[in-house]
C-alpha cells in the first residue's frame, strides 16, 4: 500500500486471496489508487464457502444441495438429508486443503469433526457439506467492471499429484487450454453461471471489480455446476491462458478496475497450450526447499516460457522455495505438440527430486 502511493502507480493488481479477503483492494481504493481485484466484500465468494454456496443458492445458480454445520449433530442432520456420498469443505481459506472429497458416513464424520476441532482455526469453525457430484472439470476465469464479462479462454488443471489422477490434491499440476468444452457449454457457463453472479452482486451492492474464476463440474448430462469461485487469477491456469491471449491485458485490467473495462478487446492465438508444473520433493505435504535448480534460464524455442512459482535467488544462485517451483509452459499446432514442448523443456530443467506429472493434456477430448 505505501509502495503504491510513494511510486504513484496507475493501477494495482492484487494476486493472492489473502490480502483481498483481508480488504486490501479497499484501503487502496479508498485511498485514490486503482485496484483490479474485489473489496473485502466480493472476496468472501472465495473467503467463505458458507457465504458462497448461500450466494448461490439466492440466485438460483446451479451448484451441488449442501448443508452448513457448526457441530456434531448438524453433521448428522446433514448425512441424514443428503446421504453420505458428501464433500466437507471448511468455510474459510485454508490453502487449498480445506475440502475432503468424501464416499461414506465414516469419512465424512471423520473430516468435519476434524474441521470443527480446530484444524484450520477460525476457518473451520463452519463447514459446509455438500453433495459429491460426478463429472468433468473446467475452469473458466472471466474479468469483470463489475458490470460486463470478459469471459477468458478455458483451461483444465490436474489437481492431484500422481498421474492417472491419484494421489492427494495440490493446487495444480499443469494445465491445457483450450480445456475440453465446446463453444457452447462455454456459452452455457456465461449464462446460466457467470452471468447471474455478476446479477447477484449487483443487487446485493458487492463491488467486484476483478477475476471470477468459477470452478465448475460438467456432469455426464452435460449440465455445469458450479462448485465454487475464486477471486483472482488461478494457478497453474493462467499459465497456459496468458500464453494464448492476445491483446492489451494492461488496458484491460485498467479499465475494470475504472468500472468501464472495454468490450472485445482480448482475443486468442488458437493454438494450443499445455503448462506443466515443476514441483519439489515432498510436494504437497512438506516440500524440500532451498534446493538448487539449474537449467531455468533455457534458452527456449519459440512459444516456450517458464514461469517462476516458488523460486529465490540466493547469492545469485536459483533455487527452490515453495511447492510448486516452476509452470513450464508452450505452446503448439496442437495439444500433443505443446505437450511435447512443454516436456522437453522440463526435461532440461534439473531440481533434485522434483515431481512432474507426466499425463497433463492427456485426457482428450474435444476442445473448444
Ligand atoms: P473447491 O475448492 O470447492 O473447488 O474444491 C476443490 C476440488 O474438490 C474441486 O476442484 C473438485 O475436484 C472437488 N470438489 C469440490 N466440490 C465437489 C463436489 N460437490 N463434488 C465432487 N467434487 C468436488
Ligand atoms: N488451480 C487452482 C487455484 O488456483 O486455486
Amino acid at each position: 500500500m505505501a509502495l503504491a502511493l510513494a511510486r504513484e502507480v496507475d493501477l494495482v493488481v492484487v494476486g493472492p486471496e489473502a490480502p483481498l479477503v483481508a480488504g486490501l483492494a479497499d484501503r487502496l481504493r479508498a485511498a485514490g489508487v486503482a485496484v483490479f481485484g474485489p473489496s473485502a466484500q466480493g472476496a468472501q465468494l472465495e473467503g467463505s464457502k458458507v457465504f458462497s454456496k448461500q450466494f448461490f443458492a439466492r440466485h438460483h445458480i446451479r451448484t451441488a444441495a449442501f448443508r452448513v454445520a457448526s457441530s456434531v449433530a448438524e453433521v448428522e442432520d446433514a448425512i441424514a438429508e443428503l446421504g453420505a456420498a458428501l464433500v466437507v469443505k471448511a468455510d474459510g481459506l485454508a490453502a487449498g486443503k480445506g475440502v475432503v472429497v468424501c464416499s461414506d458416513a465414516q469419512e465424512v464424520r471423520a473430516a468435519a469433526v476434524e474441521m470443527l476441532g480446530g484444524r484450520f482455526g477460525a476457518a473451520s469453525k463452519q463447514v459446509v457439506l455438500e453433495q459429491r457430484l460426478s463429472g468433468r472439470e473446467v475452469s473458466v476465469l472471466a474479468l469483470t467492471d463489475g458490470r460486463g464479462l470478459e469471459v477468458l479462454a478455458p483451461a483444465e488443471d490436474h489437481k492431484t499429484i500422481f498421474d492417472g489422477d491419484r494421489g492427494p490434491n495440490t493446487g495444480g499440476m499443469g494445465t491445457v487450454s483450450p480445456a475440453w468444452i465446446s463453444e457452447d457449454l462455454l456459452a452455457r457457463i456465461r449464462r446460466e453461471i457467470l452471468e447471474p453472479t455478476v446479477a447477484g452482486l449487483n443487487a446485493e451492492g458487492i463491488d467486484y471489480r476483478g477475476v471470477l474464476y468459477a470452478g465448475v463440474m460438467v456432469d455426464p448430462a452435460g449440465q455445469p455446476w458450479l462448485l465454487e469461485y475464486n477471486c483472482r487469477f488461478g494457478d497453474p491456469e493462467t499459465q497456459p491462458i496468458m500464453a494464448r491471449l492476445r491483446g492489451d491485458l494492461g488496458a484491460v485490467l485498467a479499465g475494470a478496475a475504472r468500472g468501464a473495462m472495454p468490450a472485445g478487446a482480448l482475443s486468442w492465438d488458437p493454438r494450443a497450450a499445455v503448462c506443466v508444473v515443476v514441483a519439489a520433493a515432498g510436494y504437497p505435504d512438506a516440500p524440500r526447499l532451498g534446493e538448487v535448480i539449474r537449467g531455468a534460464e533455457g534458452p527456449w524455442g519459440d512459444g516456450v516460457t517458464v514461469f517462476h512459482a516458488g523460486t529465490a535467488r540466493r547469492d545469485d544462485v536459483l533455487v527452490s522455495a515453495g511447492g510448486r517451483v516452476l509452470g513450464v509452459t508452450a505452446l503448439g499446432a496442437t495439444v500433443e505438440e505443446a505437450r511435447r514442448q512443454a516436456y522437453a523443456a522440463v526435461d532440461r530443467i534439473e531440481l533434485p527430486g522434483k515431481q512432474v506429472r507426466r499425463d497433463i493434456g492427456l485426457r482428450g477430448g474435444a476442445a473448444g
